[in-house]
């Protein structure tokens, strides 16, 4: 057993952990952080991201699958539960997951959330291109990904906005409408939005 300690969403944990014991298991099965889940375990899906400080003290995003809690020692983790502010206030990115329709059955969502989060500390005002390849480590099975990069686009025009720095992104276009693959058709019957798809 080794002696751990890390900050999680603002709380120190003093824990001892096996040297093999995964960050993603310590979170939820010893500090009950279960809002960060496990979709593959192989650090394909991206499902189980946090932000964690690196040694800069600076926070990224890391797929905690692929990080051993004995690497986290002494680091500050923040996870899809301690991203809203002390009053429960959304996070920008939480927001407009939510507003844009940016997830069906929500399993991909905290870990695309935190890499979102991490995408737009790196680039305040990123293209569709750039969210697409910024996000391409994070799967999601259901929504086809254009309200998740329409998602990213609306937060980071608040959060611009929150810290006064540019003007407003335009809105990424909806699927079926101009500029999409999907041009032409309506909203019910735009396949993509429906099946498995990767992150092109
Ligand atoms: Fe970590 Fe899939 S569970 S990447
Ligand atoms: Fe279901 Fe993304 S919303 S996997």
């Amino acid at each position: 057993m080794t002696r751990v300690s890390i900050k999680v969403d603002g709380v120190e944990y003093e824990d001892d952990v096996e040297p093999r014991t995964l960050l993603v298991h310590h979170l939820r099965e010893r500090l009950g952080k279960v809002g960060t889940v496990v979709g593959c375990d192989t650090s394909n899906c991206g499902a189980c991201t946090v932000l964690m400080s690196d040694a800069d003290g600076r926070q990224r995003s890391v797929k905690s699958c692929a990080v051993l809690a004995v690497q986290a020692n002494d680091r500050e983790i923040i996870t899809i539960e301690g991203l809203s502010g002390p009053d429960r206030t959304l996070h920008p990115v939480q927001r407009a997951f939510h507003q844009a329709h940016a997830l069906q059955c929500g399993f991909c969502t905290p870990g695309m959330i935190m890499a979102a989060v991490d995408l737009l500390e790196e680039n305040a005002d990123p293209t569709e291109e750039e969210i697409r390849e910024g996000l391409e480590g994070n799967l999601c099975r259901c929504t086809g990904y254009q309200n998740i990069v329409r998602a990213v686009r609306e937060a980071s025009a608040e959060i611009r906005e929150i810290h006064g720095t540019a003007e407003p992104a335009p809105p990424s276009p909806l699927a079926g409408e101009d500029e999409t693959p999907d041009s032409g058709l309506k909203r019910d019957n735009v396949p993509d939005e429906t099946i498995p798809q990767p992150v092109p």
